[in-house]
């Protein structure tokens, strides 16, 4: 794949995340952390299939992907829905991605939230795994203690225009805790570059994909805000 953006350990690739992926060697990155196409029937625009079920079924070979090119003991991090978790853990069997916990994010005053039964779903999971290794990895920066619940009365202060961005604070402590600096961190599925942001504001190397170029303006000019 040709790059659609390369600035200062920054890589933005146009095309399909698991393609991408597959171009990778076995045990050579050092965290992936994404959110993959969860909602069954949010528009990410042009057409694009990106949120269907099939594209909601690429997580089995993305799992497979991110087990086989991730480095021993390293983490992966993966925004999910609560709908269609079970989807995430069938993909992880089999693989070496060791299922470790969840975060959640509490959308306090959710009032267009997707509300079934009664029960309106205020609470975004990420759940984070490792891949076996007899080496495990510390992170030069001691993780503070934190709690596991995210309450946010807003995602973000600086709105991408992306439907789904995700609170670039959040993905700077999992980051921190998770990687070292200088370290290279990828985002299959990169949307308005969240990930990318954070890793650029923390002294990562990032790459991302996302299938639709409209997302990938949006993410150069969201990284190159370099604020959260
Ligand atoms: C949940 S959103 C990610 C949002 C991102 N975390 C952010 O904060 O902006 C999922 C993204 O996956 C992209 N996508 C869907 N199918 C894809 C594929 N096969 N390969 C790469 N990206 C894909 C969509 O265009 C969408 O931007």
């Amino acid at each position: 794949m040709k790059p659609y953006y390369e600035h200062q350990g920054i890589t933005i690739y146009h095309g399909d995340g698991v393609d991408y992926l597959r171009s990778l060697a076995d045990d050579s990155v050092d965290m992936v952390l994404t959110d993959p196409p969860y909602k069954i029937n949010q528009d990410y625009g042009s057409n694009i299939d990106a949120d269907k079920l099939c594209s909601v079924s690429s997580i089995h070979p993305l799992m497979a992907q991110v087990s086989r090119v991730l480095k021993p003991g390293r983490f992966a991090v993966l925004f999910y829905d609560n709908r269609i978790l079970p989807l995430l853990f069938e993909a992880a069997k089999g693989t070496k991605l060791i299922y470790q916990r969840q975060l959640f994010v509490y959308r306090s005053n959710s009032i267009h939230a997707y509300c079934w039964h009664g029960w309106m779903n205020c609470t975004d999971p990420i759940c984070i795994f490792t891949k076996a290794g007899s080496k495990k990895f510390y992170p030069d920066t001691k993780p503070k203690v934190k709690h596991d619940c995210y309450t946010r009365t807003k995602m973000n202060n600086h709105k991408s225009g992306h439907p789904a961005q995700k609170p670039e604070d959040i993905i700077m402590h999992i980051i921190e805790w998770c990687t070292n600096e200088g370290d290279m961190i990828i985002d299959p599925y990169c949307g308005a570059g969240s990930v990318g942001l954070s890793a650029t504001l923390t002294n990562r190397r990032f790459t991302g994909v996302d299938i639709n170029s409209d997302w990938l303006v949006l993410a150069v000019s969201h990284m190159s805000n370099n604020e959260v």
